[in-house]
């Protein structure tokens, strides 16, 4: 783990106050009701999650005790009974919100869809009792491995119905890294698509589904059912492989949403840590549907009338919680976009806001790069002024990309909320509420009430204000993770044991550095592990170089993140070579395609970088942070002499 040092922070003063026209029609209107609120929750954090869980959400049966707390073991709503699709659907076709729409989409070659809430219920209803039809139970795991198209949301939303776990693997995962997942949480089904679009070309999922499945590679699924939506030809594997359009034929829309207990697991996602394979992050029913409900609700300050747009892919955890589950529980209109920036349609994310009127828009800092990047004319040319409240997620936004975000698509008018949370908080955690707390460009501000933040030294102690440290959190709350799929010991080892509990008190780790200003704002420095983060994407360097030595050219790879201006981190390898083989641009292009297809486009290095000889510490540890320094062209700074041979760093720095 590497030290938080406090270079890079940034010395910003700018406060930014919201209008008193935002604030006084705000769910939170000022800094001191946050601050009442807040406080209230420290002082008895079971008492105010209770109260909101009671009055939020449909339970089918109270729970016995609001929390049991066996470090670092964490059960919400002991015995209470739950369905998450009956919250997000069922509960708001008795209101005025039936024939509200519950879901637009947008789809790359511009066709589009609306469903009211009546339609996506039926919907979800039919694609339930097909699992069903297809043999899939209570506690049956099934993958889903989509383009962004209403059925993804459908399927998720079908599986939680049925008490069935969803597994979605993003549709950039190459067939490998999706076979991977589906043996992992030994899925009995499969959910995909025929292709999806992505970037004007069509991604063939289905065949990648076939390769993870080939040879009986992955054993536990039994049925893939397939959703036609680019009409390519391809290969339908029989008594296996099953449209949905044939099977949904003659289907009962009548399926009633199965009572789950609270603890029930509702997903796996899967993520990337610094050791050893992604692991599955497992997420329960009840906390995870209460906390995505408030922290949808107040932070983007959700009103009836809003059309709500969060541009992430379900395949993250951002699409779960903030396109399906926080959203629909709040009975909002969401928005779901096939599309993603890209240089032949630069106005393609204004386009959407304007023709649909979005009022709330939750993008990530690389996509606002990359927007700065194509010209401020895109923008400028489309009327953004139904826009009300920003928000962004996934990695630390400079003050630069704040402060065009808010000048240029806020037209200095809407608050922005930078949200601080990951995969394993299932929620956002630090951010402003956007009514109440003033915001400062590159500041995620203050924990959500309820979450106790804290920036910690390695042995728990608090560290004084403006000094770096870890960021942690002091109290279990809904919707943390509850273990890694199969594997409570390294959910032990990994967010529980770095830093000692005091007293008998665990604090959760999350793997960031961060420092408090002296407003108690947090300032999130980025991770302090193996992780790095390529266009906001979560990628372990271990992953990588696992990837590269199976590779058979490859002897010993190191893989380090260099800070990139649109993507925050653009991956290098340094590699060594067998015996017999010799550094050559083909071997470098063959070695980057090799990456993509063991894990997928996202994690293709942008350098190979050759070498005779990695440097390594006198035990073999490999010293990434000088590689790191290499990579990005800085100077070596620090201590060199653990170094094992002190050549091999000088050969490095001459080849650069
Ligand atoms: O390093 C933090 C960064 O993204 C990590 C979590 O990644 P993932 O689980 O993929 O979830 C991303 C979407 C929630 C964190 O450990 N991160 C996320 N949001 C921010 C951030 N870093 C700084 N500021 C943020 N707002």
């Amino acid at each position: 783990m590497t030290a938080p040092t406090i270079e890079s922070i940034l010395h910003e003063n700018r406060l930014f106050q919201p209008s008193s026209e935002f604030s006084n029609q705000a769910q939170i209107k000022s800094l001191q009701d946050y601050e009442q609120l807040y406080e209230r929750a420290k002082a008895d954090p079971v008492a105010f999650w209770a109260e909101l869980a009671e009055q939020e959400l449909h339970w089918f049966q109270k729970w016995d005790q609001v929390l049991d707390w066996q470090p670092p073991f964490a059960k919400w709503f002991v015995n209470g009974k739950i369905n998450i699709s009956y919250n997000c659907l069922d509960r708001h076709l008795t209101t005025w919100r039936r024939n509200k729409a519950a879901l637009i989409w947008e789809g790359e070659p511009g066709d589009s869809r609306t469903l009211t809430y009546a339609q996506l219920h039926r919907e979800v209803c039919q694609f339930a009792n097909v699992l069903k039809e297809l043999g899939i139970k209570k506690g049956d795991v099934v993958g889903i491995y989509m383009p962004m198209i209403p059925e993804a949301a459908i399927a998720m939303l079908a599986c939680a119905r049925i008490g069935a776990p969803h597994t979605v693997v993003f549709g950039g995962f190459s067939a490998e890294a999706l076979r991977d997942r589906l043996n992992d949480g030994k899925a009995k089904l499969v959910v995909t698509a025929d292709g999806g679009w992505r970037k004007d070309a069509i991604v063939p999922l289905k065949d990648q589904v076939d390769k993870a499945l080939d040879d009986n590679a992955a054993p536990s699924v039994e049925n893939v059912l397939v959703v036609q939506r680019t009409h390519q030809r391809i290969h339908m594997e029989p008594g296996r492989d099953h449209w949905w359009h044939d099977l949904r034929q003659g289907i009962s829309s009548d399926c009633p949403a199965e009572p789950m207990d609270s603890e029930d697991m509702l997903f796996i996602l899967y993520t990337s840590g610094s050791t050893g394979k992604p692991k599955g992050v497992v997420h329960s029913t009840g906390g995870y549907n209460l906390y995505t409900h408030m922290t949808t609700k107040w932070i983007f300050d959700l009103r009836d009338t809003d059309v709500y747009w969060c541009t992430a892919d379900v395949g993250w955890i951002t699409g779960h919680s903030y396109i399906v589950y926080g959203p629909l529980s709040n009975g909002a209109t969401t928005l779901m976009y096939e599309g993603a920036p890209r240089n032949s349609n630069p106005g393609c994310f204004w386009d959407v806001i304007e023709k649909y009127g979005v009022n709330i828009f939750y993008t990530a800092p690389t996509a606002i790069r990359a927007f700065i990047k194509m010209g401020e004319h895109h923008p400028k040319a489309r009327d953004l002024s139904s826009l009300r409240l920003l928000g962004t997620v996934g990695e630390p936004i400079n003050p630069e990309a704040w402060m065009w975000y808010y000048r240029v698509i806020g037209g200095e008018r809407c608050p922005i909320v930078d949200t601080w949370w990951q995969t394993e908080t299932g929620g956002i955690m630090i951010t402003p509420l956007p009514g109440a707390i003033p915001t400062k460009p590159g500041s995620a501000t203050r924990p959500f009430p309820g979450i106790l933040a804290d920036v910690v030294d390695l042995d728990g102690h608090p560290v004084k204000d403006n000094e770096g440290g870890y960021l942690v959190v002091r109290h279990p709350w809904p919707s943390m993770m509850r273990t890694v799929y199969g594997d409570d010991d390294r959910f032990r080892r990994t967010y529980w044991e770095h830093i000692a509990p005091i007293d008998g008190q665990y604090l959760y780790f999350a793997g960031d550095g961060a420092r408090r200003d002296d407003d108690g704002y947090f300032w999130v420095m980025g991770r302090v592990d193996d992780v790095i983060s390529v266009s906001g994407h979560r990628l372990g360097t271990m992953e990588i170089e696992s990837a590269l030595v199976s590779h058979g050219a490859v002897a010993e790879a190191a893989v380090v993140g260099k800070p990139d201006e649109i993507k925050g981190e653009e991956i290098v390898a340094f590699v060594t070579l067998e015996s017999n083989y010799s550094p050559s641009e083909e071997l470098e292009k063959e070695l980057k395609k090799h990456v993509v297809q063991e894990i997928g486009a996202l994690a293709r290095p942008g350098q190979i970088r050759f070498s005779d000889a990695l440097p390594k510490t006198r035990s073999g540890k490999i010293m990434r942070r000088l590689l790191r320094s290499l990579a990005a062209g800085q100077e070596i700074a620090g201590d060199t002499s653990t170094l094992e041979d002190r050549s091999v760093l000088d050969k490095l720095r001459e080849d650069s």
